[in-house]
């Protein structure tokens, strides 16, 4: 199992620049979208967002398949009521947590988040949810926590990529708890002002803007504080490809392939490549988290 890039350096073939008529028009819906969605948090991009078919028909989700149709095809399988949130590890406040309870008191807003794969695409997200900062907060981290692990669910009955391939499940990620008390590491629980859809992480998922999107985990069950550094999946399947940190960084290619241009999702008349941006375009907020270190090291 491994990701597989869009383009490789030589392989950038025109043709697949051009879109049909149907990813027109929805290019066209999103951009008409953008008006009521623009400006709700200092946060958000006042790129237009991507349509809701866009958002829901090409995604990464292991546990329902490799193909980028999966997710959208399989996952309504997945039951998500109810749900419930195990946290645990360095914490002043651990349990089993329903969902309801789990958010409880966390303000709902909008954070329209630019969203860069390592793969090499993008598209611009107009998610609902809440700082993780406030969970944690609530949640009570000890002094000594500096890690946050997040884990996903593992319902092969359900997941029916579960039941092979090469990922041990459940799907792992982690931050460092000065990287995830950042105000822009963001809990979805809704997209486009609905619940969040199964294929995009429903009922629960990690959102971390400034990193590849891999880090951005979904159907979240369990959180766990703790003082070393967390196993994650992809670190574990090909730790010369994928390090704990995957901040996006046009400077530090991936070994197979260039990281220094994305494609835009649904880019419309004028679809091609655009530059990727160091943080993916959050370094005003993020880039002295990192301060004295070496990122082409910590990748
Ligand atoms: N979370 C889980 N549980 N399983 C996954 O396979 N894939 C990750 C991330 N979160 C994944 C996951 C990857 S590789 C990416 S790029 C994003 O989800 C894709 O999110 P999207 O489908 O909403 O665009």
């Amino acid at each position: 199992m491994t990701f597989t890039p869009e383009y490789t350096r030589d392989d950038v073939t025109p043709q697949r620049f051009f879109l049909n008529r149907r990813q027109l028009i929805a290019g066209s819906a999103a951009l008409m979208a953008a008006p009521a969605f623009a400006g709700t948090s200092p946060y958000s991009t006042d790129e237009p967002p991507n349509s809701l078919e866009d958002i829901t028909t090409y995604n990464n989700y292991y546990e329902f398949g490799y193909d980028k149709t999966d997710p959208a095809e399989y996952a309504s399988a997945l039951t998500i009521d109810p749900w419930s949130v195990t946290v645990d590890g360095l914490v002043d406040n651990p349990g089993k947590y329903s969902l309801a309870d789990l958010i409880a008191g966390q303000p709902i807003e909008e954070r329209i988040y630019r969203f860069r794969c390592v793969e090499a695409w993008s598209m611009v997200v107009p998610w609902q949810g809440f700082q993780l900062s406030g969970l944690l907060q609530k949640l009570g981290v000890k002094p000594e926590a500096k890690y946050v692990a997040f884990e996903t669910v593992v319902r092969p009955s359900e997941m029916r990529g579960q039941n092979g391939g090469s990922i041990e499940w459940p799907y792992r990620e982690g931050l460092r708890i000065d990287e995830a008390m950042n105000p822009l590491a963001f809990m979805a629980t809704g997209l486009y002002g609905q619940p969040l859809p199964k294929q995009s992480g429903a009922p629960i998922r990690l959102v971390v803007p400034w990193k590849y999107g891999f880090k951005s985990a979904k159907a979240l069950v369990r959180i766990s504080l703790t003082d070393q550094e967390p196993v994650t999946t992809w670190k574990t399947l090909a730790p010369n490809e994928y390090g704990f940190y995957a901040n996006v960084n046009p400077e530090v290619d991936h070994p197979r392939w260039s990281q220094a241009t994305e494609r835009r999702i649904g880019g419309g008349l004028f679809a091609g490549r655009i530059d990727t941006q160091m943080f993916n375009g959050y370094g005003d907020q993020v880039a002295s988290l990192y301060s004295g270190q070496d990122l082409a090291k910590d990748y």
